[in-house]
């Protein structure tokens, strides 16, 4: 790599490359200024690159008086040239914390390439500086070794995804981003059209309409680094552009696009120096929901949900009781170490429940000493509470905490105290944890709307068994989906296609739209159906999330060299922005 580094450019060594086998060779080094210090005479300086950095010293015998005056200037994140001669360090001097740490440059020349004004803040890993400040001088927080290390995982793991992808026969082709709207679930971007006035495009939510034009029209395996745009609340794992790798293959079914990927995943983590075992786990998304209250696990630990519906069910505490009869469940999870937790402390876990949609949040505690409290046991009778602890492998010092609600709010609190107890209780997530999630419910209900709508997207494959539930128990109907799990994120999720027009239509019309909207919406989709469409089947991975969770990074913020704020906006180049009115106008449209 190095060699290539200081082909074509004024250097002859990178700031990182420089050994003890150098020694005695004479070198020019280009950089920025990262520390400098006067020590005794003698300006000790820091040079940084993106590989590395090396310590030059200026020496008023071996640079002229007035490169030694420049020297003894220097600013921080000045750009410079140096020439000299690599030495060893004295014994003492070594740094083997460093890869250049056994060496140093005797400067015998300075050029000051560019001089800097004061950094808006240190050019340092570990920084506390506020995300913001960081996003308005994101160049300068690229300088940061660890910037540079995110970005060029990226780039390893991007280029893996290619060369896996290549060479099982996948062509890369790119699709339109002024395009019409695709439902992937959040709202589109929309851009006005000059010459169609009134007119709209929609920026994709996916390529995913694309891909399936592309196996109609005998691609048959097509993969793209694509980015998507989805107007939605942004969360740490969100940002209204990302980028997916997208992929789509004719012919296969939903086992042979998972073993496909496997392959290639099993490729792009040996690139990014991660190990792991393949196959992967294949989970029931019904198991999933069951175990951890959610259809995208961290299963790289326990504290799993156990159900007591069948024993609370017609007991004397009236909140578990309740919930029974009125068809939903009873669940608790065991956070083994926090049976001593004071009353305050576990009662404000009540606020993660309540912001999960939970009416209230029982719980017993076990001491280590044997003792038990409890606002609850009182209510339930010795025979319950004995079954309930059998039931969840009660020991001292275990805390018990349970919900009672409809399955999905019951899943959904227990999952969010299952991973706040286990951040609180300090529990190990060491490595990386991937898996499938499968056969997801074709379809959800929107209360809102009130109508059903896809639980991944329309055009999701119903197993032939459920084809005669699409009308009349929608809610059963299984689908040929799956996700790729990771350390408790969902890194993708891909799913076997609708490929005849009789069957879209009728998913589209359980949807609840009508022929006419059909038409208007997905009749290039439709007629494709018509026109001898392949059986086919793809999957998209977040990219974003899978460097984020590769690089242990909290947000894909840091993986992405201009990401977006909380409100969408970009603090460096401040977007959006207003437009002219003469913009405006030229595309038909007055603010309101
Ligand atoms: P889906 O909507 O599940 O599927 O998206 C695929 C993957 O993209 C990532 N992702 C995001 N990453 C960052 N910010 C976002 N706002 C965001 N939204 C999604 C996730 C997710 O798993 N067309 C289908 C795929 C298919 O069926 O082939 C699709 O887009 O990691
Ligand atoms: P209450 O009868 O509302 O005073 O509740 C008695 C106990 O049950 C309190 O500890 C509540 O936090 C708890 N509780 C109430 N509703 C629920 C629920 N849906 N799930 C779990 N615990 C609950």
């Amino acid at each position: 790599m190095t060699d290539y580094l200081n082909k074509y450019c004024m250097r002859s060594a990178t700031c990182g490359q420089l050994r003890k086998e150098n020694v005695g060779e004479e070198v020019t080094l280009d950089g920025w200024v990262w520390h400098n210090r006067d020590h005794g005479g003698l300006i000790f300086v820091d040079l940084r690159d993106r590989e590395g950095y090396t310590q030059c010293i200026f020496d008023p015998d071996c640079v002229s008086a007035e490169e030694f005056g420049i020297a003894e200037h220097l600013g921080r994140e000045y750009v410079i040239q140096v020439t000299g001669t690599v030495r060893a360090r004295g014994e003492s001097a070594v740094n083997p914390n460093m890869p250049t740490g056994e060496i140093e440059v005797l400067a015998s020349s300075l050029k000051v390439l560019n001089t800097s004004v004061t950094p808006p803040f240190v050019i340092e890993d570990g920084i506390e500086t506020d995300e913001t400040t960081r996003m308005k001088w994101r160049y300068m927080d690229l300088r940061r070794p660890e910037m540079f290390a995110n970005l060029k995982l990226r780039h390893v793991v991007a280029q893996a995804m290619r060369t896996a992808l290549n060479k099982r026969g996948f062509l890369e082709v790119e699709t339109p981003i002024l395009a019409n709207s695709t439902p992937e679930g959040a709202r589109d971007y929309i851009v006005p059209s000059r010459p169609n006035m009134g007119k709209f495009y929609a920026l994709p939510q996916s390529p995913q309409q694309f891909k399936q034009m592309l196996m109609c029209g005998g691609i048959e395996r097509y993969y793209q680094i694509a980015r998507c745009f989805r107007d939605e609340d942004l969360r740490a794992d969100r940002q209204p552009e990302f980028t997916q790798v997208d992929v789509e293959m004719s012919f296969v079914s939903g086992e042979d696009v998972m073993d496909m990927m496997e392959d290639v995943m099993a490729e792009v983590l040996e690139a990014a120096g991660v190990t792991h075992e393949f196959p992967l786990q294949r989970m029931q998304w019904k198991e999933a929901m069951e175990r951890f209250g959610c259809d995208r696990p961290d299963v790289r630990f326990g504290m799993e949900l156990v159900d007591l519906t069948e024993i609370v069910r017609g007991c004397g505490f009236g909140v578990f009781s309740k919930a029974v009869e009125a068809g939903g469940v009873v669940k608790c999870i065991n956070a083994k170490g926090a049976g001593d937790w004071s009353r305050g402390d576990i009662e404000k876990l009540a606020e993660v429940a309540a912001a999960n949609g939970a009416k209230g949040m029982a719980w017993i505690a076990y001491t280590a000493d044997g003792k038990e409290k409890s606002p609850i046991i009182k209510f339930l009778g010795d025979e319950v509470h004995a079954a309930i602890k059998e039931a969840a492998g009660v020991e001292a010092g275990d805390l018990l905490l349970f919900a009672a609600d409809k399955f999905d709010v019951a899943s959904a609190v227990l999952a969010a105290l299952r991973l706040h107890m286990a951040d609180l209780l300090g529990i190990e997530r060491e490595g990386h944890a991937l898996l499938w999630v499968v056969n997801f419910p074709m379809f959800k209900y929107d209360e809102d709307e009130d109508k059903y709508a896809a639980e991944h997207h329309p055009f999701t494959m119903i197993p032939e068994e459920d084809w005669d539930k699409i009308e009349t128990a929608p809610l059963e109907c299984g689908s040929y989906s799956y996700d790729l799990v990771m350390d408790g994120f969902e890194a993708g999720g891909g799913t076997i296609r609708i490929h005849t027009a009789e069957m879209q239509r009728r998913v589209l019309r359980r949807c609840g739209l009508t022929d006419e909207q059909i038409d208007e919406k997905f009749g290039h989709l439709i007629r494709a159906l018509e026109l001898g469409a392949p059986p086919h089947g793809g999957i998209a991975l977040g990219l974003d999330r899978l460097v984020m969770l590769l690089a242990k990074k909290q947000s894909i913020r840091d993986v992405i060299a201009f990401p977006k704020t909380s409100s969408a906006s970009d603090p460096m180049t401040e977007a959006p922005s207003t437009v002219t009115a003469k913009q405006l106008k030229e595309v038909g449209l007055r603010l309101m």
